[in-house]
């Protein structure tokens, strides 16, 4: 049993794989978060923070004049609005005498094998009861009579607790929520730092670490997305921690519209967490016997660092969270022709890169933008879900036909929630767009939201998907999402409704995704959002990967690919290989290089093979061949961040290589990569130790690009190579785990022969 009631302390132990979490009902009244912890079999409340009586701290007129219990002073687990605690509440119910103030008295709880979904919303999943154990609490606002039940789905070989709220008007008369976190923790002590996955356009999940300070430090997203700009992702961690040492929290919402985290230190330097749905534009208007369920948020401990709460992360959204048919199976290898054509191409143009493809072995053709409609530009089209015959003439029918006779699998754009005002869509239904009556209608990319909180819009949606996607027998849709909204509203909402909008768009996207993913179990779906905008765990509950970023940069993407490793495993992350210059930056690196950062995820080219040298076709084709043998291991083993390409200091300062180790789960095999983050002339050398091998094995180690490299450099070196630069790469070494992990790697000073290694480890 993973939940523990201990009758004497009025105490809960949730007790993961090997952490406690410790839940304090007070006084039968109020519940109180005494700590998380790793594991501990007994509780004695001398640990509990002192209940001693504050000036300023106020004291609920429950406890009839003592002057020592203020909600102030004591760490709570679900904070009310404005009785006794003035730190950010946890929920702010509005009552019908229109005041705000929210207590919570403790009722009841129950203790349940297994975990409830949430309906309507994604969240991780328990297929059998013994996996995990759920504690609901039920509390009672006395003025409302509302219910607020707080649910803890303990993981039993995870360090993992999933936490959500459910609001249930249980009292006579209409309340509005205002605000509902998922979860909320204080944490005794600030001397923490906090991690958060911060970025742009091009620049998504950049790690940002800040000493927490006293007063509010978050993130959030108000675009109607969970962004490019902030991952709902955040982690306090102990000021020593680094990816192998020290106390790791980690907070991510299962969401993918606005979100709000933040860390509030308090007067007593007591750390409030909070995760959940964005307060702004937030209202929700709850009549009697109705309900609200928040969002799930993911909470992970780790006593051992930032490395192991990623792969705790990893493995709980591998096991839980993706499903279907594609959750563990292998992914193809993809080229798609964007960054090869961008939305000038016709049937001949497709057919010639699918030809080059097939000879290289490549799996997986994508058709991206530009293929419906009349859309030659992003300037129309979007809505319009029909073939563009003028430039398809034979439609995608045939080509369909072309590139599976091709040996390739067949994949389709799709950017279903938006629309153009240049398309028929949007002249046959113009209030179907998100919008407010008498505000002009800001555009995005020559684009508009449509509003999915209307059923009608995600019938058209579904119908049309559907129609497209068996007609011509695609296996792979890219469905992307390329604008923030704004003016959010809806032509069918009443006033009361408006500020409802921007959740139940998510509603009614959700539903359309688990419609059209399961009518379509098959089909392997792959979420975007100008590249990695909704990189989320909500996503990745209907689609099990994501463009990771629209900058194909091979150095670029060391930041952002390791930046998404914090929360979400390598089967999540797609990464392409791209021509040079790099059509983002202009940045020139060997292709090598490039092979090998994309190697670090799901693997595949986004550029035009035919504009290649022989020499480079072979490359890719040894690329392609080296993947196969080493996929599984990438997409489902362990990872290991060796060395990451951002300081902790500052953003702006890189580190002088990167390096990564991805070990498959039974330590047969393991991918090490080194990539040098630029170039530098008689650079140090460099000693890594390797992490997540078996010591007692013994493993073979190769380096498949030292014949290419050799060949290369027959072929294009101005200078001759000597010899000691491939050493001891070409010839294939067998060493201990024991050894690779205590004493390490000798890194060469950065090698003539490009800017990366990768080193294959084979188990003997
Ligand atoms: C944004 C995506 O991130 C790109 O990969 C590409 O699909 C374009 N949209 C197409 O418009």
């Amino acid at each position: 049993m993973s939940i523990i009631f201990d009758k004497t302390n009025q105490v809960f132990l949730l007790n993961t794989i090997s952490s406690s979490y410790i839940i304090k009902i007070f006084a039968n009244q109020y519940i109180l978060h005494y700590g998380w912890f790793p594991k501990i079999d007994e509780w004695n409340d001398m640990f509990a923070a002192p209940v001693t009586g504050r000036a300023m701290s106020p004291n609920p007129e429950i406890f009839e004049g003592k002057l020592d219990f203020s909600l102030d002073t004591q760490p709570q687990e679900f904070s009310g609005a404005g009785i006794t605690d003035f730190r950010n509440s946890s929920i702010e119910i509005k009552s019908e005498n229109g005041t705000i103030a929210t207590d919570l008295i403790f009722k009841s709880y129950r203790i349940l094998k297994g975990k409830p979904q949430i309906p309507g919303l994604p969240a991780t999943y328990s297929l059998k009861n013994e996996e995990a154990d759920t504690l609901e609490i039920d509390f009672m606002d006395p003025l409302t009579e509302v219910t607020v039940i707080l649910s803890y789905t303990v993981w039993k070989n995870y360090n993992a607790i999933c936490r959500h709220t459910v609001v249930k008007n249980t009292g006579k008369y209409d309340i509005c929520l205002e605000k509902v976190m998922s979860c909320n923790v204080d944490f005794c002590g600030s001397r923490y730092k906090m991690l958060q996955l911060s970025g742009a356009h091009a620049r998504e999940r950049h790690p940002v670490f800040r000493k927490l300070v006293p007063g509010n430090q978050g993130i959030e997203s108000k675009r109607t997305a969970s962004s490019l700009q902030q991952n709902p992702f955040i982690a306090l961690m102990d000021y020593d921690a680094s990816e192998t040492r020290g106390n790791v929290y980690g907070f991510n919402l299962v969401y993918s519209g606005n979100f709000y985290a933040n860390v509030e230190v308090d007067q007593f330097n007591m750390s409030r967490v909070q995760l959940g749905i964005n307060p702004f534009n937030f209202e929700w208007k709850i009549k009697p016997e109705e309900e609200f369920y928040t969002p799930e948020a993911v909470m992970v401990y780790s006593q051992n660092g930032l490395g192991e709460m990623s792969r705790t992360f990893h493995d709980l959204y591998r096991n839980h969270l993706c499903r279907g048919k594609w959750q563990y199976k292998e992914r193809p290898i993809v080229i798609n022709n964007w960054e090869a054509t961008y939305f000038n191409f016709n049937a001949e143009k497709l057919f010639k890169l699918a030809d080059e493809a097939s000879s290289a072995g490549i799996e997986l053709f994508v058709l991206d933008d530009g293929w419906f409609g009349k859309r030659n530009d992003d300037t129309s089209s979007l809505g319009d879900w029909f073939e563009n015959k003028e430039k398809l003439p034979g439609g995608l029918a045939e080509i369909s036909d072309g590139i599976h006779k091709r040996g390739l699998k067949f994949g389709l754009w799709f950017e279903p929630e938006m629309v153009s005002p240049d398309s028929n869509l949007f002249r046959n239904h113009p209030d179907w767009c998100l919008h407010i009556e008498g505000r002009s209608s800001s555009l995005s990319r020559h684009q508009l939201m449509l509003d999915l909180s209307r059923n009608e819009v995600v019938d058209y949606l579904y119908e049309r998907l559907y129609s497209i996607i068996t007609e011509n027998k695609i296996d792979y849709v890219k469905w992307d999402f390329n604008r923030s909204g704004t003016e959010v509203g809806s032509g069918t909402a009443t006033a009361a409704e408006q500020m409802k909008v921007s959740h139940k768009y998510y509603l009614g996207l959700y539903n359309l995704m688990e419609k059209i993913t399961s009518a379509l179990p098959d089909v392997l779906f792959e979420s975007c959002s100008s590249g990695g905008g909704r990189y989320d765990p909500g996503m990745l509950y209907y689609m099990p990967q994501a463009w990771t970023s629209d900058n194909t940069d091979g150095i670029s993407r060391l930041a952002i690919q390791a930046g998404s490793t914090i929360a979400y495993p390598a089967s999540s992350m797609s990464c392409h290989v791209s021509a040079v210059p790099n059509h983002q930056t202009g940045r020139q690196t060997f292709l090598a290089e490039r092979g090998h950062t994309a190697m670090a995820g799901t693997f595949g080219y986004e550029l035009d093979l035919n504009k290649l040298n022989p020499v480079e076709l072979k490359e890719i084709k040894d690329q392609v061949e080296i993947y196969k043998t080493i996929r599984k291991t990438v997409q489902f083993g362990d990872y290991y961040r060796l060395e990451n390409p951002w300081t902790e200091s500052s953003d702006a300062e890189i580190t002088d290589f990167t390096a990564w180790n991805i070990v498959s789960k039974d330590k047969n095999q393991a991918v090490f990569t080194i990539v040098w983050n630029y170039p530098e002339a008689n650079a140090p050398a460099d000693i890594i130790k390797l992490q997540g091998l078996d010591e007692s094995k013994k493993y073979k180690l190769t380096c498949p690009q030292s014949k290419t490299i050799r060949e290369f450099f027959r072929l294009y070196s101005p200078f001759p190579m000597p010899e000691a630069a491939f050493y001891p790469f070409e010839n294939d070494i067998v060493v201990s785990g024991d050894l690779l992990m205590k004493c390490g790697l000798q890194i060469p000073y950065r090698p003539h022969f490009g800017s990366s290694i990768q080193i294959i480890l084979n188990a003997l």
